[in-house]
């Protein structure tokens, strides 16, 4: 009996030490193409290695594959088991419902204006009612920017449109997130399936999860955030979900504070913040008019000519990182390999940099 136990532990530690290094394989993977992507930026400009990238399918088919792994067979386990949410997609889909079904819409519609009103004389006050009109939804219509395996298609009260420049399952979008067109209509060509442009003010909801850091540069973060602001309605809603191992406070400034700022120069009001095990997980809203965003601002903290704040540019940690590509030194990857709780991180969301 003791025996046989014994052989169960041996076998059980076996299988771990497998997943964990297919997982660590897919994780670095995953972690080597954002790493060349952003060289490749320096050196031949963002256009154009942008333009090579999307041109590499082998690649982005293999990137596609890995990333379908890591996030269902490797991450999902942990998820399921935990009681709090830990998990980008549920955390999402929870945000939403409460957001749209729950008196979320109505309760930021009073911040808004409550926001519009302070410091501003009475008499100098404007109606706006008719802009914060009740909004009754039944479905709400969600648009997955990197979508990859369309992790939100099981969720029944989204209609969700999933793009991916490189989609792994068939019921998600060829398209360029960067270049898609922001017009009057929703144009998917026949030939390929790609869609080409999508009407502006037409989303409920616009998810970018895991996204932003396989974007190179900071201009392009920050058009694809512009793009969101254009796509999607008055008092919609940006997620953004973008992973960091290390604890709330240490990236705080770039992630917390400067995208914050930057963000709501265009409209957006950042209205939920969670720091997940791996992940920082953000809600910002659209306002209907973009001073109330500007005055959740507390300006007088923030310092006038720091470029983390004042360029219309979305900078990540990575940035400031090293550039070599074959350098697995940096603090995320070496606290992958050396944490104790290695096989807790092996279950859970993204425990490298990538
Ligand atoms: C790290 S994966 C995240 C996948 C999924 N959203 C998730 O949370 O598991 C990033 C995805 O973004 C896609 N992607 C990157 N840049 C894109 C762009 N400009 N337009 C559309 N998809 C893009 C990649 O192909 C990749 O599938």
């Amino acid at each position: 009996m003791e025996e046989k136990r014994e052989i169960d532990v041996k076998t059980d530690r076996k299988k771990v030490n497998k997943a964990s290094e297919k997982h660590k394989q897919l994780a670095h993977f995953i972690k080597s193409v954002h790493t060349q992507l952003r060289k490749d930026s320096e050196v031949f400009g963002a256009k154009e290695a942008w333009n090579t990238h999307i041109a590499q399918k082998e690649k982005l088919k293999e990137y596609a594959k890995s990333m379908y792994q890591l996030a269902t067979k490797h991450w999902g386990q942990k998820s399921q088991s935990s009681e709090k949410i830990s998990c980008r997609v549920e955390w999402i889909k929870s945000k939403c419902k409460d957001y749209f079904f729950n008196g979320g819409v109505d309760k930021y519609d009073e911040k808004e204006q409550h926001l519009l009103e302070k410091d501003t004389p009475e008499s100098c006050r404007v109606e706006r009612v008719e802009n914060f009109e009740a909004w009754v939804i039944s479905k709400i219509t969600v648009l997955d920017v990197g979508s990859c395996y369309n992790p939100f298609a099981t969720e029944n009260s989204f209609i969700v449109t999933a793009v991916d420049i490189a989609p792994y399952s068939s019921d998600v979008l060829k398209c360029d997130f960067l270049n898609l067109n922001v017009g009057s209509e929703r144009k998917v060509t026949e030939c390929n399936n790609a869609l080409i442009e999508l009407p502006k003010n037409s989303c409920d909801v616009v998810i970018f999860s895991l996204l932003l850091e396989y974007i190179p540069c900071p201009d392009q973060r920050f058009s694809c955030c512009k793009k969101a602001y254009e796509l999607l309605r008055d008092r919609g809603i940006l997620f953004i979900a973008t992973p960091d191992s290390k604890h709330q406070g240490s990236n705080a400034k770039i992630i917390n504070t400067s995208w914050k700022v930057v963000l709501a120069k265009l409209g957006f009001m950042r209205i939920c913040y969670e720091k997940l095990p791996h992940l920082h997980c953000m809600m910002f809203r659209k306002c209907c008019f973009k001073e109330a965003a500007m005055k959740k601002i507390n300006w007088k903290k923030i310092p006038e000519n720091d470029e983390l704040y004042s360029l219309m540019k979305i900078f990540i940690p990575q940035d400031f990182q090293s550039k070599n590509v074959n350098d697995d030194t940096d603090d995320d990857l070496q606290q992958f390999e050396h944490n104790d709780q290695e096989s807790l991180a092996l279950f859970n969301e993204l425990p490298c940099e990538i």
